[in-house]
């Protein structure tokens, strides 16, 4: 073999100028492009049109080069959605030209058009969907091709797949190291044991066999950066005919490459092109092997080819990553591989499964019990530890081994029963070591799906083979949260096509004793017995019993969880275990309503305008402190709830409300203490002379509330607003919420309601560099206060949130309120500060957003975070405004005030302050906000970072110069940040800022987190 270097061509650009002009007519600049054989050349003319003149290498022949262009018209003419070069005619007509006059070697040449794009390999990260696009472009383009013939597609090329073992073979010598050698020589072996006896199921075709990263070609789709997809194809120099299942085996190979999880990418490629052109069952089984057989001739072409040439760093272009994708690759088994693809492509994911199940079906009778214990009512229970599990209310039980055996026994003793069943297909909580966590590269997942079924019973418990078989393999799986001694036996009924196996975890150490590989076993033998938790990986005794119908090559061990992202995949390779324990059904029924169920029953039963958050909705079934977590046991970091203000579900706070719910929930009309109590220690957290307390149950009611103070005392009707602000979805509430009244569906401001400019030192009238802005701003209310006087009414009140939430986080110039608060007294109005969002103690410094402005309201109004999602607010006024409330009307509120939500109330206060939440919102804040404006100096996106304590927000901008917002770009992060296990959501008018505002127990390290994974999300929108 001839080294590319010594064949290809070496053109000056003044000569590519020269034939442009002589044989194309053209009068243009000449660019040269990277090319591995060819040599070409980037034309562009003074008209903006641009061309690609390619001048092939002296050894390739015309006919090829004519197989290439007469593809590239076929291609051009029916696949209209895509883009492909176009040869152009020279003056003469013809498409394939010879350089004239020039010694040497001749030379064919070519002009073609330009097609403008992003190279696949220059785009970070690969969204699944751009994944999928490539897929459906190759198949999209075989689907064309099969119609497609040319006399020289019958050529020998290094890059035929059909050849793999043999090139790689043919250079495996230089291949570097020892080890890599094997890696080769294993592929090898599996391309002789797997493609070479499905050669004849396996079609042919003429393919274009090349597309690597640096070919495929990246366009938007729509204009949101989640709509990057595959547009086309550039270099048609390696088409031949070959293996059908060539061209998404290339293109999965190229797409790999630097993936933490290169299987998650290959299939994305594999299930796109399943669905422009549908894949044999023979083409998948062998398209791992093509994968890798790609990837294994580019590795050792590339060894060839430097020991020839070294220096050629062109050469090496992809190797090292080819070389890591090899590695990674090779951890996967290639059946783990087949069976992903055929998931991805609607099939049953392990093909041996069904002959094992009917199998199991039909001899269920024959079975022996696993266990002496009868698993029929009453005996047996089911342990749920799904992360909706009602019965687990205290999940922090999951991370004490005694106690989690404890609860365990509490399950079974209350049910009266003698074994727990913990359940197949469910997903856990429980699985919280490191060796859970799955390397993903799009978005984060753990290993929480159960593919076995526990039974819960004493240690010692004797464990028997329900079938006979033979030991398969054993170990003790030590580490935390593995297995411990385990079990694994194999079973060959004549019936099944393929053996299959039974799996035994959580043994006592005893067990492994008298048992070695290859003994037989007869069913009802025993096995061994269970182990306690000292020897059983930290869990409490149970014995783990899993079916496998295809070990993947491993012994002694097999995962018993799985991600949820590939259910499918192993609900089908581990098939139901209770086609042997035979417990009925009854007992393992769950009756959860899963995420469809619910959006249909939302569609019927509830109004469109109840919106839900993100594209792909969050399922989330159970809250604790700064965490959320979803029915596949998704654990995510609340970034953006600040109602659970302590914590979700704070134990204390629960503890509260359940206690008081049992024993009294009244109403005000008759004495109860937590009332009185509740109210003294709300008002003393406030200023005098804020001493007299009105309770409700929720922010609206507070500010309803609020308003009818003011107007009663003031006996006027007018309200100053903030532009942008929102005070709750009363109708008297709407009215003065601009937010709402003028954003969609909104009529405008009532006469009664006056607007003042939000006071935003980004984006609003007078910016950061103003002098004075305060002022200016405060200034606003004067005219405001005009206004409501021509109109022959007088101010009742000035209401504002003492920092702006749904406005874009927007922390007023100090000086702010206490401008305004002073016109609007002046005019005999009073000030309300809405606290809902923002107070006790999230803004860090002070426990009440109103003192960073060194204010005294004359009313304070409050909600969210006060009950910690129990349905409460409160307004606190002075005696002065309480007193004119008092005429004669009474004021009354069914629920408000009520013992249970006082002592929620209480509750809350006492976990704030016992735990120190002020000054750790202070400490959690500031981290978040110094690392958040790093990021501004490495993402021109950011526009602004503002906002006190753990109330922040990030405004994103296309430009920092026009701060021209990027709604989309935020939209797009909040996404991603989701996906990336961190919930975050925009807001702001032109929804481009991230709202921060999470449960005061988000700590340092959250912060961390939180940032780092906004840096890595950001680098996909700049
Ligand atoms: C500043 C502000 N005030 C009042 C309210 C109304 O509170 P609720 O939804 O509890 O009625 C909200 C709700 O988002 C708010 O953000």
């Amino acid at each position: 073999m001839t080294t590319v270097a010594e064949n290809r061509p070496r053109f000056e650009p003044e000569e590519a100028l020269q034939l442009a002009q002589g044989l194309y007519g053209l009068r243009v600049s000449a660019n040269e492009l990277p090319s591995e054989r060819d040599q070409n050349f980037l034309l562009s003319d003074e008209s903006g049109g641009q061309y690609v003149l390619k001048i092939a290498s002296s050894v390739e022949r015309e006919e090829v080069l004519d197989l290439q262009n007469q593809a590239m018209e076929h291609l051009s003419a029916s696949l209209a959605t895509y883009s492909f070069p176009r040869p152009l005619p020279a003056l003469q007509g013809n498409k394939i030209a010879v350089v004239p006059g020039r010694p040497g070697p001749r030379h064919f040449v070519r002009l073609l058009t330009y097609i403008p794009g992003r190279l696949f390999a220059d785009v970070r990260p690969h969204s699944p969907a751009l994944l999928r696009s490539l897929g459906e472009f190759y198949g999209a383009v075989d689907r064309s091709l099969l119609d497609f013939e040319h006399p020289a597609a019958e050529r020998d090329l290094v890059w035929d797949l059909r050849h793999a073992h043999k090139t790689v073979g043919r250079y495996l010598e230089y291949a570097g190291d020892a080890n890599r050698r094997a890696l080769l020589q294993s592929f090898i072996r599996d391309f002789e044991s797997t493609v070479i006896p499905l050669l004849g199921e396996l079609r042919r075709s003429t393919v274009h066999n090349d597309g690597n990263d640096y070919n495929v070609l990246v366009g938007m789709a729509g204009d949101k950066i989640a709509d990057l997809r595959v547009i086309g194809v550039l270099d048609f120099g390696d088409m031949l005919r070959s293996f059908l299942a060539s061209d998404p085996a290339i293109a999965a190979a190229y797409a790999v490459l630097g993936k933490r999880d290169p299987l998650g990418a290959a299939t994305a490629v594999v299930s796109g092109y399943h669905a422009s052109l549908p894949l044999t069952e023979a083409e998948l089984e062998v398209l791992p092997v093509l994968i890798i057989g790609r990837l294994a001739t580019s590795v050792a072409v590339s060894a060839f080819q430097q020991a020839r040439e070294p220096g050629n760093r062109y050469l090496s272009i992809s190797e090292a990553q080819a070389w890591e994708a090899l590695e990674r690759l090779s951890a996967v088994h290639v059946r783990h591989a087949y069976y992903a693809f055929r998931e991805a492509c609607g099939m049953e994911p392990c093909p041996r499964s069904p002959s094992v199940v009917n199998w199991l079906r039909e001899h269920q009778a024959e079975f022996a019990p696993v266990i002496d214990a009868g698993l029929t009512p009453p005996d047996v229970v089911p342990i749920d530890l799904s992360p909706g599990s009602l019965s687990l209310s205290d999940m922090t039980v999951l991370n004490d081994v005694d106690r989690f055996a404890r609860w365990v026994d509490e399950r079974v003793a209350e049910a009266g029963a003698k074994v727990g069943v913990g359940r197949y297909g469910e997903s856990r909580l429980a699985y919280s070591e490191a060796q859970y966590l799955v390397e993903r590269d799009w978005a984060r997942e753990s290993r929480t799906l159960h593919i076995g079924v526990d039974l819960f019973a004493t240690p010692g418990t004797p464990v028997y083979a329900p079938i006979d078989g033979m030991v398969h393999s054993l170990a003790n799986n030590s580490r935390r949260q593995d297995y411990g001694p385990t079990v694994i036996v194999e079973h060959r009924p004549q019936e099944t096509a393929e053996p299959f196996f039974t799996l035994y975890g959580h043994l006592s150490l005893d067990s492994l004793a008298g048992l070695e590989p290859g003994r037989a076993v007869h069913r009802g033998d025993r096995i061994g017995s269970i182990g306690d938790c000292a020897v059983n990986g930290g869990w409490p005794p149970h014995l783990h019993f899993q079916i496998i119908t295809d070990m993947l090559g491993r012994e002694g061990d097999f995962p018993g969880v799985a991600p949820p992202g590939n259910r499918e995949l192993w609900l089908s390779l581990c098939p139901d275990p209770n086609l042997v324990l035979r417990i009925p059904e009854s007992v393992l029924r769950t009756e959860r309503w899963n995420s469809a169920a619910i959006l249909e029953v939302r569609g019927a039963h509830l109004s469109r305008t109840l919106s839900i958050s993100y594209k792909r909705p969050v399922h989330i079934v159970r809250g604790f402190m700064q965490y959320l977590y979803d029915t596949d046991g998704r654990r995510y970091l609340d970034a953006v709830n600040n109602v659970p203000h302590v914590g979700h579900c704070h134990p204390r706070v629960v503890r509260a409300a359940q206690l008081q719910s049992s024993i009294l929930n009244t109403n005000t009309r008759y004495l109860h203490e937590n009332l009185a109590r509740y109210a003294q220690r709300l008002c003393s957290r406030l200023p005098e002379p804020l001493r007299v307390c009105f309770f409700v149950n929720s922010g609206s009611e507070a500010n309803d509330l609020a308003l009818r103070l003011a107007r009663t005392h003031t006996r006027c009707t007018d309200v100053v607003v903030i532009d942008g602000a929102y005070h709750g979805n009363l109708t008297s509430l709407i009215d003065i919420s601009p937010y709402k009244f003028d954003g969609p569906g909104g009529t405008g401001a009532q006469p009664h309601v006056h607007k003042v400019p939000t006071p935003d030192l980004y984006r609003g009238l007078y910016r950061e560099d103003e002098p004075q802005a305060a002022q200016k701003y405060g200034d606003f209310v004067d005219d405001a206060i005009a206004r409501a006087r021509n109109r022959g009414a007088g101010v009742a009140a000035f209401i504002g949130e003492s920092i702006m939430s749904c406005a874009g986080q927007i922390v007023f110039p100090p000086g702010y309120l206490k401008h305004a608060y002073s016109k609007i007294r002046s005019a005999g109005g009073v000030c309300i500060a809405d606290e809902v969002q923002v107070g006790f103690g999230r803004v860090g410094s002070h426990f009440w957003a109103f003192e960073t402005q060194d204010v005294l309201p004359d009313i304070v109004t409050m909600g969210k975070p006060i009950g910690n999602g129990h349905p409460l607010g409160a307004v606190v006024t002075t005696p002065e405004v309480a007193a004119s409330f008092v005429n004669g009307m009474e004021y009354f509120n069914t629920f408000g005030g009520n013992p249970v939500s006082c002592a929620v109330g209480l509750a809350v206060l006492d976990v704030i302050e016992e735990e120190e939440l002020q000054s750790r919102a202070q400490l959690a804040g500031n981290r978040l906000r110094s690392g958040l404006q790093d990021l501004a100096g490495r993402h021109r996106i950011l526009g602004d970072v503002r906002g006190l304590g753990l109330f922040l927000g990030v405004e994103l901008v296309r430009d920092r110069e026009s701060r021209d917002p990027a709604g989309d770009e935020a939209a797009y992060v909040a996404e991603r940040m989701k996906e990336q296990g961190v919930l975050v959501s925009t807001d702001g008018p032109a929804h481009n800022v991230l709202k921060i505002k999470p449960p005061l127990a988000f700590n340092e390290s959250d912060a961390d987190l939180f940032v780092d994974t906004l840096d890595k999300i950001l680098f996909e929108v700049s």
